[in-house]
Order: structure tokens, then sequence, then C-alpha cells
């Protein structure tokens, strides 16, 4: 309930504020996080397919892979991660693409992109990942919890219902706060 009101509010000030986004052009050496219920300001990490996941674990599990992002306020442009070379298999480096695609429940991810999804155009705006669609910025990002891990994996909730084993999560720039 509390995160249907937030959503909304969400919705409701990106569709005020899209005409005023200012092309602040390319941001390089970035990292992204995932926060929401038990979920406070974790790296976003890929699987060696190119899949997003966190984990609540001290000691990132060896089978993820820390992520550089290189990203763009234009929306035009495509938001790419390099991997960390250390933890992955994967030389290439990434695209973000999410599948908007209505009622879908799909996986966030990096690698060859599946049907449906789409690679633009993603903002960043109050410090969060949004996506643009019909002049409305959208965040939808969810965490689907992979039981018996420490991992959950990071979705796109095109209709926002509930789903299982999964909680919602906004994606920012910024770091959590250390104390
Ligand atoms: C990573 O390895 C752990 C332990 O083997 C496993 O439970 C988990 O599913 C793996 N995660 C991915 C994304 O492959
Ligand atoms: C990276 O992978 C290596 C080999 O699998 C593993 O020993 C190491 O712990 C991993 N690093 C992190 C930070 O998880
Ligand atoms: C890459 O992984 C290594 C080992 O886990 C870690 O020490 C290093 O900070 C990572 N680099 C980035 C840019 O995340
Ligand atoms: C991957 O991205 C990094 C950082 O932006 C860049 O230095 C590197 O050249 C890229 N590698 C490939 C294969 O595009
Ligand atoms: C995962 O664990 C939760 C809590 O224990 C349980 O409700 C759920 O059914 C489990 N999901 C799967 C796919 O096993």
């Amino acid at each position: 309930m509390l995160f249907k009101s937030l959503a909304f509010l969400v919705l409701a000030v990106g569709a005020a504020a899209v005409p005023s986004i200012s092309k602040r052009g390319t941001m390089t050496d970035m990292k992204i996080y995932a926060y929401g219920v038990g979920i406070n300001g974790l790296p976003i990490l890929a699987d060696s397919t190119g899949n997003a996941y966190v984990s609540t674990a001290d000691v990132q599990p060896a089978n993820l892979s820390s992520l550089v992002w290189t990203i763009s306020t234009d929306g035009a442009t495509e938001w790419t991660v390099a991997y960390n070379s250390t933890n992955s298999t994967t030389t290439s480096n990434g695209t973000l693409y999410i599948i908007p695609t209505t009622d879908t429940y799909g996986a966030v991810g990096f690698g060859t992109a599946p049907s449906g999804a789409v690679t633009t155009p993603f903002y960043v705006y109050g410090e969060q990942v949004q996506y643009l669609t019909d002049s409305l910025l959208e965040a939808q990002f969810w965490a689907k919890t992979i039981n018996g891990t420490t991992e959950s994996q990071i979705m796109w909730n095109s209709d926002g219902s509930s789903q299982t084993d999964s909680t919602p999560v906004v994606l920012k720039t910024t770091g959590p706060v250390t104390a």
C-alpha cells in the first residue's frame, strides 16, 4: 500500500518534470545501488549471462561480478556496463535492458536482449533510475529472492502487481551512507 502511493507520487512528479530534463551528457565510472525492504543500498551485480542481481552477503558471491556503469542523461544513448574482469568470464561490455511489455515480470539484464526488451530511454531523476514511456517516468524495479541464497534477482514488474518472493526496489546512483 505504502509502495503504491509512493510509486504514484514518483509517476506524478516524473510526469511533470519530463520536459525539463536537461542534457548533461555522459557519466562514467558510475555504480548503481538497489534500495528496498532488507536491501539497504546494495550494488547491482551480474551473473555470467548478464542477469542483474544483488546479494546481502558480506563477501560478494564468486559467481556474481561487480559492474562499472557508463550512463547517459540524454535518454537516447544506451547505458553500458563493464564487467569486473576479476570475477567474470565475460569480456565484452553489456547494455542495460528491461522488458516493459504489459503484464510482464521480466529479468533485468545486460546480456543478449530477449524478445520485448528495450535499451532506451533511461533517465536519472532525483538520483533514481527511471524509464520513460508515454511521457511518464516509471520505476518498476523489483527484487526476487532466490531461495537458499543471499541473492535476489532484479526484475522489471510492468504492471506493479504482487509477485512471488519479491519486493519493490528503487535503483539509485548513490551508495548507502556509511556510519
Ligand atoms: C551462485 O552460486 C550459489 C551457490 O552455489 C547458488 O546458490 C546461486 O544460485 C548462484 N547464483 C547465480 C546467479 O548463478
Ligand atoms: C572472485 O572470484 C574468485 C574465483 O572464483 C573468488 O575466489 C573470489 O572470492 C571472488 N571475489 C569476490 C569479491 O567475491
Ligand atoms: C573488482 O573486483 C575486485 C575483487 O572482487 C574488487 O577488489 C574491485 O574493487 C572490483 N572493482 C570494481 C571497479 O568494482
Ligand atoms: C568496456 O567499458 C570500459 C569502460 O567504459 C571501456 O574502457 C572498455 O573499452 C569497454 N570494452 C569494450 C570491449 O567495449
Ligand atoms: C521461498 O521461500 C519463501 C519463504 O520461506 C516461501 O514462501 C516460498 O514458497 C519459497 N519459494 C520457492 C519458489 O521455493
